[in-house]
C-alpha cells in the first residue's frame, strides 16, 4: 500500500499546515514546487496529491500552473482554495474576481451527503481566505455545498478522483478542518496510518551537534518562547559552545530585562551575555514612522551588534535565532512563495552579506508545538506560558515615531492590562495580549477640566500557530476595570478602545 502524500506548493501562507494536518494523522508527506514534472511525480508513486492555495490568481498572467496531465494520472487529488480554482480552471469551468473578498469566519451549507465532507454539517465554521471563486464548476463535476456569498464551496469529480475545497481545512479555525483530511485520506484514498515521526528534540540535538562541530554559536535571546526554547535545545546540543547574547533595545516591557536576566541564571543555569543598547536603537529610529523601515532599522542593529559581538569570541560560526514557521512564511524569503506581509526582524531585515551562518531549529514549528518541546525540556511554565512578544518589541506597538517617553507611557498601559489579566485568571486562556499607543489625541474631561490626550488600544486575540486568530471575547467586567486603570493611573491617556479585528484581515499587531 503506497502510503506517501504529494503536496504541490502553490505558494500559500498554509501550506505548512497542510502538512501538520497530515504529519498529526500519522501520515507522511513530501511538499514538492507546482511545476514538479510528470516524470518526478510518477517516480515519488504518491497515495494521492493536494494542491494547496496560492496568493495568487489563476486569471494572472504569471499564475502559477501545474501541468495538466497531473490531473489525468488516476491519482486521487484534493484541491484547496487556489487548488479547487485551477483544478476549475483546467477543467473547462469559470474562475472569477468576485465582487467581494472573502476572509475569515463563514458558515457553510452544505447541500449532499459526500465522504468528503461526512461528519461535517451545515452552519459548522470554516475559514475562508480567497477573493477569486469559481462561477461555474466543470462539467463532469458535481457541487455540495456553499455559503451565503460563494456558489460553490465543494465540489468532486468521485469517478476521476478528483476533489477540491474552496475553504482552508488546514486552519485550525475551520472547526472540523482535520474532519475532511481524515475523510479524504483514510475514507476515499483508503490510505493507513503508520507513519511514527522522529522524536523532535532528539533529532534536533543530533542535527544541531553534526553541523556545528567544534565550533561557536551566537544566539539571539528575546526571553520570549521561541528564543529560551532554542537556548536550551543548544545547551543540551553543545554545552559551553552556545554564546546567548541578550540585547537590552529599550523597546521591551516594564521590567522585562531584569525577569529575564533572573529567569536564564536562576531557572535555567545559563548565563547571559547582556548587551545595554537602548540608546543607539532610539537614536536609529528617530524620525521613522513607516512600520516596515522600523523593522528593517531594529532587524539590522540587532545583526550589527551580534556580529559586533561575535568577533569579540573565536571561532564563532553560526548566529541562532528562535524563528517559527510563522514568522519564515510571513517574511517570505522564498521569491516565488507567499507575498511579505511583514519583515520580522529575525528573518527579513537580515544584511545580504552576514558574515555568520543561521541556525534556527525551530523554523519548522508553529508556537504551541514549541511550548510542548519546552515542556519536555522542563523549561518552566513561567517561561513557556508568556505570552508571545515580537522581535521590534514596543516599537511595533508604538504607531509612528518612537521615542523613549512613548515607550515608558505604552510600558505602563501594558503592565495594567496584562496585570489585570493575570489578576483575574485570564491570561492563559489567550493566545497574546497588549496595548497599542496611537498617535492621535481625543478630547476627555477630567474633573471639571478638559483634557486633549493620547488614545491607546487594547489587543487580545486567541490563535493556536498565530497565523489565523480571532479577537478574545474579554469579559466586559475585567475591560472597564483595565480602562479605568489605565485612564486612571496614566497620566497622558484619557481614552481606551478594544480591537475586534480577527486575522485575516487584520494582523495581530498593528505593524
Ligand atoms: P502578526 O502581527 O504578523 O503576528 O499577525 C503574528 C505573531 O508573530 C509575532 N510577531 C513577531 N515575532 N518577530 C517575532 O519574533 C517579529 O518581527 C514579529 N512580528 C510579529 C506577533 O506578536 C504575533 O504573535
Amino acid at each position: 500500500m503506497k502510503n506517501l502524500i504529494l503536496i504541490l506548493d502553490f505558494g500559500s501562507q498554509f501550506t505548512h499546515l497542510i502538512t501538520k494536518s497530515i504529519h498529526f494523522l500519522k501520515i507522511k508527506c513530501d511538499v514538492v514546487p507546482y511545476n514538479i514534472s510528470l516524470q518526478e511525480i510518477k517516480k515519488k508513486s504518491p497515495a494521492c496529491i493536494i494542491f494547496s492555495g496560492s496568493p495568487k490568481s489563476v486569471l494572472d498572467k504569471k499564475a502559477p500552473i501545474c501541468d495538466k496531465k497531473v490531473l489525468d494520472l488516476g491519482i486521487p487529488i484534493l484541491g484547496i482554495c487556489y487548488g479547487m480554482q485551477l483544478i476549475t480552471y483546467l477543467l473547462g469551468g469559470k474562475v472569477i474576481h468576485g465582487s467581494k473578498k472573502e476572509y475569515g469566519y463563514v458558515e457553510t451549507e452544505i447541500i449532499k451527503d459526500t465522504e468528503l465532507l461526512s461528519g461535517l454539517n451545515s452552519k459548522d465554521v470554516i475559514w475562508m481566505s480567497h477573493s477569486d471563486i469559481v462561477e461555474q464548476i466543470p462539467k463532469s463535476f458535481e457541487s455540495f455545498a456553499h455559503t451565503s456569498s460563494t456558489p460553490f464551496i465543494a465540489m468532486q469529480n468521485v469517478d476521476a478522483k478528483i476533489y477540491a475545497v474552496q475553504f482552508h481545512p488546514e486552519v485550525t479555525h475551520t472547526e472540523k478542518g482535520l474532519k475532511v483530511f481524515e475523510n479524504f485520506l483514510f475514507k476515499i484514498c483508503k490510505i493507513k496510518p503508520k507513519w511514527i515521526p522522529e522524536s523532535f528534540i532528539e533529532k534536533s540535538i543530533k542535527s544541531i551537534k553534526d553541523r556545528v562541530g567544534n565550533k561557536k554559536v551566537l544566539l539571539g535571546l528575546s526571553g520570549g518562547v521561541d528564543s529560551s526554547v532554542t537556548a536550551v535545545l543548544l545547551h543540551k546540543a553543545i554545552g559551553a559552545q552556545l554564546i546567548p547574547i541578550f540585547v537590552d533595545t529599550g523597546l521591551m516591557r516594564k521590567n522585562e530585562v531584569t525577569e529575564i536576566i533572573e529567569a536564564f541564571e536562576d531557572y535555567l543555569k545559563i548565563k547571559l551575555y547582556v548587551i545595554y543598547a537602548a540608546e543607539g536603537f532610539f537614536q536609529k529610529l528617530k524620525g521613522a514612522i513607516d512600520p516596515e523601515k522600523k523593522r528593517k532599522i531594529i532587524g539590522n542593529l540587532f545583526i550589527e551588534i551580534f556580529e559586533r559581538e561575535a568577533r569579540k569570541f573565536d571561532d564563532v560560526e553560526f548566529l541562532a535565532q528562535g524563528t517559527l514557521y510563522p514568522d519564515v512564511i510571513e517574511s517570505s524569503v522564498n521569491a516565488h512563495s507567499s507575498v511579505t506581509i511583514k519583515s520580522h526582524h529575525n528573518v527579513g531585515g537580515l544584511p545580504e552579506k552576514m558574515n555568520l551562518t543561521i541556525i534556527e531549529p525551530l523554523h519548522e514549528l508553529l508556537k504551541y508545538e514549541v511550548r510542548k518541546i519546552g515542556k519536555e525540556l522542563r523549561i518552566p511554565s513561567k517561561i513557556l506560558n508568556r505570552h508571545p512578544f515580537p522581535g521590534p518589541g514596543l516599537a511595533v506597538r508604538i504607531i509612528g515615531e518612537v521615542t523613549p517617553e512613548k515607550v515608558k507611557l505604552l510600558q505602563e498601559i501594558d503592565t495594567i492590562f496584562i496585570d489585570e489579566l493575570i489578576k483575574n485568571n485570564y491570561y492563559n486562556k489567550i493566545w497574546q495580549a497588549f496595548a497599542v499607543l496611537l498617535p492621535i489625541q481625543s478630547v476627555g474631561v477630567m474633573g471639571d477640566n478638559r483634557t486633549y490626550e493620547n488614545v491607546c488600544a487594547l489587543r487580545a486575540v486567541n490563535s493556536l500557530d498565530g497565523m489565523t486568530a480571532d479577537w478574545s471575547r474579554i469579559p466586559f467586567k475585567i475591560l472597564r476595570k483595565v480602562s479605568n486603570r489605565i485612564i486612571n493611573e496614566v497620566s497622558g491617556i484619557n481614552r481606551v478602545v478594544y480591537d475586534i479585528s480577527s486575522k485575516p484581515p487584520s494582523t495581530i499587531e498593528w505593524e
